[in-house]
Order: structure tokens, then C-alpha cells, then sequence
């Protein structure tokens, strides 16, 4: 069932310009409004709503953070994302008004369980992002956007992931053209944009190979730093964990603007730094600030390895290894981002012979708090 594949990661990988297609399919009715047809909370509830707090854990936590940036942008609600293991034991500020998104891969794990059982007692609106039919997390939820990734074996998680940001972003959607903060037209333009995501993915499965390469040459490092800016930096958390638990190597990480609050102090002769590079089209100017950061940790001694869209030459000369990402609007960019940073803890496991489906000490759902 790996489908020629030596295992369900790679598989997985594989599969995720499928799992980004059928998660949005069906979403657009006739009309060209956004269908949620899991959706059982009224408009006039989603009116109501003046906060969104999203719970859950790992991976899963890394796309809430990365949906924060799309829900803030388009509904103007505020965001706040919260891993579920500490949300309860915070006395959390909940009301009737506030949307408490719980993303969950398998439905089953136990800290969004009991974030989710908490948001409920305090009579907060619980909605659920899953990708597991029928499991716990969705049924104890008031209503549910399934992301349609298929079954996902491995521990690693990486099509959920994807697909995870997709729902997310058709939520932020759906809300704003409930509340009006977007127009139709608007909506239908990210839209349209979202539905060449699976293609863009394609393209960076086809150009991967490098990344594979990169991994053999940098096996016997003692530790990978990822860096990130805006929804990057969820990327780079991302990239680091990956390499945690498939590679057991110690990663990390970071807002490329903290680099000068202390990381910085970890650069030195030969350490790689993974650095996801915004679109320098972007308006804002996020792109130059993080080319700069790349220059200083080069000028450290780093490895550089950037990732960094079609046409960008300003990122050339500070790079030692290149890796090409399709040319996508900026909150689109994890979609794509993230798939290196897969193929390279993989890669990283598989050459310093490890179980890359079963890693040590993990699960695949973590049932217990
Ligand atoms: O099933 P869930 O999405 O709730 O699982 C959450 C985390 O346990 C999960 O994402 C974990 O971090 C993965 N092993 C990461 O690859």
C-alpha cells in the first residue's frame, strides 16, 4: 500500500497536491458563494463572533499559527493561537462570542480534547478542523471542515498539514464573506489563486531532488537553524520539527528578526541556517530585511541554504545552496515552502538509517495528556 514508495511519508509527500485539491473541493457553490456544508453554525453566529482562538498541537499548531496571519488579514477578528496543552491551564478568556478553532489531524488527541471540552464549558463555539471522519474531536465539536487529505500513515505529518492551511483559509474566507470584510469578488480572486496551489506543489515535487542531495552533505551536522519571517516563520517551527523527530537532530526555528535578541549568538563556522525567503513582489518589506539577516549569518560562517521564489536574484550571492519555490502570493507561501524543509528531514532520516514511518517514542495520535 506505499504505492512503490519506500514509505508512507514519501507517499504522503507525494500525494499532497491531491490532498490540497480535494480539500477544496465542492467549496464553491453555483452562485460563487463559499459552501461549508460541515457548517453548523448560523451566519448570524459568525456575526456575533469578536474573537478566534485556535488550539492544537504540533504540526497542527504550526498551520493555526500560519492561519492567523490569513483569518486577521481578511475578517479583522482578532487571532490568537494557543497550544492546547496550555489553554486550559491558563483560565483562557471565553465567551458565547468567541470561535474556538480546533485543527486536529486524527480527531484524537487528547490536549485539543480537552481544550475543545473546555471552550465548551465556558459555552464558546467550537469549530473543528480534521481530517479523520467520525473521530472524537469533531463530534464533540459544533460543527466541522474536514480537510480531505486521505488516510495519513506516517507519524510524520505532512499532506494533513497542507490541507490543514487550506481549510483554515477557507474558513477565514467563509467568515469574512459573512461579515462583509471582503467582497465576493475578493474571495473569488484568493480563490482562484488557492486552486493553483495544487499545481504550484507539483512543481516543487518535480524540482526536489537537490533538497535530497543537501540532506546526504549535511548528515553528520549537530544542529539545523531555520528561520522565517511573517507566515515563514510558522515554516521554519515547521522545518525544525520535522528534523527533530525523523532525524533526531537538535533543530530550531526562528523569527528572523529575533536573530539580534540572542539566536545569533549559535552562529558559527559551518552551522546550516534554513531561511524561507518572502516574495521580494510583496508590498511590505519583508524581503529585503530578511536578505540582510541572511547576509549576517553568512558573514558568521553559516551554511546558507535558501529557499527563495522563481526570479529572485537579490538572495544569489548569500547563498550556498539554492532551493527554487514557484512564484505565489505571500500567504499562499507555506504551501509551497514547506515541502523542501519535508523531502529534507526524509532525506536526513533515511540516510542516517532510521524508521522514517515510526520514529522513536512517537505516536501517531497522542491520546494521553
Ligand atoms: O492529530 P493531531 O493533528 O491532533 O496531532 C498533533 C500532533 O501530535 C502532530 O501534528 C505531531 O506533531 C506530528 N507527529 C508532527 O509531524
Amino acid at each position: 500500500e506505499k504505492g512503490g514508495y519506500d514509505y508512507f511519508m514519501l507517499k504522503e509527500i507525494a500525494e499532497q497536491p491531491k490532498a490540497i485539491a480535494d480539500t477544496l473541493l465542492g467549496r464553491v457553490g453555483l452562485d460563487g458563494q463559499l459552501v461549508l456544508d460541515e457548517m453548523r453554525l448560523s451566519d448570524e453566529e459568525l456575526r456575533e463572533v469578536d474573537k478566534v482562538v485556535i488550539v492544537s498541537c504540533g504540526t497542527s499548531f504550526h498551520a493555526g499559527l500560519i492561519a492567523k496571519y490569513a483569518i486577521e488579514h481578511w475578517t479583522r477578528i482578532p487571532c490568537e493561537v494557543e497550544l492546547a496543552s496550555e489553554f486550559r491551564y491558563r483560565d483562557p478568556i471565553l465567551s458565547r462570542s468567541t470561535l474556538v478553532i480546533a485543527i486536529s489531524q486524527s480527531g484524537e488527541t487528547a490536549d485539543t480534547l480537552m481544550a475543545v471540552r473546555h471552550a465548551r464549558e465556558q459555552r464558546s463555539r467550537v469549530l473543528a478542523i480534521c481530517n479523520t471522519n467520525g473521530s472524537t474531536i469533531p463530534r464533540e465539536s459544533d460543527a466541522v471542515v474536514y480537510t480531505h487529505a486521505g488516510p495519513e500513515i506516517a507519524v510524520a505529518s505532512t499532506k494533513a498539514f497542507l490541507a490543514q492551511i487550506v481549510a483554515c483559509y477557507v474558513v477565514g474566507l467563509y467568515l469574512a464573506q459573512v461579515r462583509g470584510t471582503k467582497f465576493g469578488d475578493e474571495i473569488a480572486t484568493v480563490m482562484d489563486q488557492i486552486n493553483e496551489m495544487p499545481a504550484a506543489v507539483e512543481k516543487v515535487l518535480e524540482t526536489i531532488e537537490p533538497v535530497r542531495a543537501l540532506a546526504r552533505t549535511l548528515k553528520d551536522k549537530k544542529s539545523v537553524l531555520f528561520l522565517g519571517r511573517h507566515v515563514g516563520y510558522p515554516v521554519a517551527l515547521e522545518g525544525a520539527l520535522k528534523l527533530k523527530e525523523l532525524a533526531y537532530m537538535h533543530a530550531e526555528g526562528f523569527a528572523a528578526g529575533e536573530l539580534k535578541h540572542g539566536p545569533i549568538a549559535l552562529i558559527e563556522e559551518g552551522v546550516p541556517v534554513v531561511v524561507t525567503v518572502p516574495s521580494p513582489s510583496a508590498r511590505h518589506r519583508l524581503h529585503d530585511k530578511i536578505v540582510s539577516s541572511i547576509q549576517e549569518v553568512r558573514a558568521r560562517g553559516a551554511h546558507t541554504i535558501v529557499i527563495a521564489e522563481e526570479g529572485d536574484e537579490a538572495v544569489v550571492p548569500y547563498a550556498n545552496t539554492l532551493i527554487r519555490i514557484p512564484q505565489v502570493p505571500t500567504l499562499l507561501q507555506p504551501l509551497v515552502s514547506t515541502v523542501p524543509l519535508q523531502v529534507f528531514a526524509c532525506e536526513m532520516a533515511t540516510v542516517k538509517g532510521y524508521d522514517v514511518d515510526q520514529p522513536r517514542n512517537l505516536a501517531k495520535s497522542v491520546t494521553v495528556e
